[in-house]
C-alpha cells in the first residue's frame, strides 16, 4: 500500500486528486483540508508527517488570490513560502516524495516563447514571488520531490475564470476580456492525473526523477479566446441559452492589482520525455464539465 496524503484537499486541484485516489485499491489515503491542517502551523505539520510516515506527500495547499496577495503579502508567504519549507523539511524527515504545485506567474511573460524549465525566473507580483520561494524551498529541502509549474486553473470546484465568466453572464450581456495575456487553462482533473501519473512512476523508478516540470493544457489562447470558448460550449449545457457579447480589450483597460505577465505559455516538453505526459485539450474537459459547485 502506498500512503499518500493530500494537503489543501478541498482546492480545485485538491479535490480532484481526493475523488481520483480514493478509487485506488493500491492507495492509503489521507487527506487534508484548511480546517483539518493548516500549513502555516508547524508544529501541527510536523506532527501530522511524523504519525502518518506517508510515502507520497501531494501538496494542492496554496493561497492563490493573486490581487489579494498584494495588500495581504505576510499571510501570502506564510502559506506559499515559508510554510512550504517547513512542509519539505518533514517530508524529508521521513524520506516522503513531495509532489507540489507552483504557477507560470513565477515569470514575467516577457520573453515571447513557451518557458522551459531553464529559463529565468523573474515574477512580477507577491504571490509569484511566493510561489517562487515556496519551490526553491521544495528544491532545497526535499531529498526526493517534484515541483509541477501550471497554469490558468479550472474545474467543478471553487472559483475560477469559468465560473466568474458564467457568473458575469446572468447580470450582463456583454463583457471585454483581455486579449494581450496569453496562456493555456488546464483542467484540475488533468493536474491530478498529471500528479498521479509521475508519482507512480517516481516511486518505481531506480533513477532519480526530482526536478522542476512544466505542465499545462493545450492549445495556447488569450483570456479573450479563452471566454468565448466557455460562452460557445459550458454557457449552452449549463442551460443558459443567452448570447454573449465578448469583446477584446487590452490589459490597461482592465487594471488589477496584481501586474500579470503578458505570455506565459509553458513548454511542456520534459514532462513528455521523462513520464510521456502530453498536454491534454482543455476544451474537451470544458465540453464535458457538468456541474459546478461552490
Ligand atoms: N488557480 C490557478 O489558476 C492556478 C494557476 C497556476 C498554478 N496554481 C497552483 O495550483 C495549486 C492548486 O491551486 P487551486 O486552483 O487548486 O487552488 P485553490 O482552489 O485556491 O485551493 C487551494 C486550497 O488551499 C487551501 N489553503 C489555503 N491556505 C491554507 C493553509 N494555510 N493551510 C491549509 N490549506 C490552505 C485553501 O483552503 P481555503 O479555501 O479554506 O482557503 C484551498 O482549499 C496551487 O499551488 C496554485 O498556486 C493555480
Amino acid at each position: 500500500m502506498i500512503r499518500v496524503v493530500v494537503i489543501g484537499s478541498r482546492g480545485q486541484v485538491g479535490t480532484c486528486l481526493v475523488s481520483q485516489l480514493t478509487q485506488r485499491a493500491d492507495v492509503e489515503l489521507f487527506t487534508f483540508d484548511r480546517q483539518e491542517l493548516d500549513i502555516t502551523d508547524s508544529n501541527s505539520v510536523t506532527s501530522c508527517v511524523e504519525s502518518v510516515q506517508p510515502h507520497v506527500i501531494i501538496n494542492a495547499a496554496a493561497y492563490t488570490a493573486v490581487d489579494k496577495a498584494e495588500q495581504d503579502s505576510q499571510q501570502c508567504y506564510a502559506v506559499n513560502a515559508d510554510a512550504v519549507e517547513n512542509l519539505a523539511k518533514a517530508a524529508s524527515k521521513v524520506d516522503a516524495l513531495m509532489l507540489h504545485i507552483s504557477t507560470d506567474y513565477v515569470f514575467d511573460g516577457e520573453s515571447g516563447k513557451p518557458y522551459t524549465e531553464l529559463d529565468a525566473e523573474n515574477p512580477q507580483s507577491v504571490y509569484g514571488k511566493s510561489k517562487l520561494e515556496g519551490e526553491q524551498n521544495i528544491v532545497a529541502f526535499c531529498s526526493r520531490y517534484a515541483v509541477l509549474r501550471t497554469s490558468w486553473v479550472f474545474g467543478e470546484v471553487g472559483n475560477n475564470f469559468v465560473k466568474t465568466m458564467l457568473r458575469l453572464s446572468s447580470t450582463r450581456d456583454e463583457i471585454g476580456v483581455v486579449d494581450d495575456q496569453v496562456g493555456s487553462p488546464t483542467y484540475a482533473g488533468d493536474i491530478a492525473r498529471v500528479l498521479t501519473t509521475m508519482m507512480d512512476k517516481m516511486l518505481r523508478s531506480d533513477d532519480d526523477l526530482s526536478g522542476i516540470y512544466h505542465y499545462s493544457g493545450t492549445p495556447y489562447v488569450s483570456w479573450f479566446q479563452f471566454a468565448e470558448e466557455i460562452f460557445s460550449n459550458v454557457a449552452s449545457q449549463i442551460g443558459s441559452d443567452k448570447k454573449m457579447v465578448v469583446n477584446p480589450i487590452p490589459t490597461h483597460e482592465y487594471p488589477t492589482p496584481a501586474k500579470r505577465p503578458p505570455d506565459t505559455r509553458l513548454d511542456c516538453r520534459k514532462i513528455e520525455k521523462v513520464f510521456s505526459i502530453t498536454p491534454s485539450l482543455w476544451q474537451n474537459a470544458l465540453k464535458n464539465m457538468k456541474a459546478f459547485q461552490e
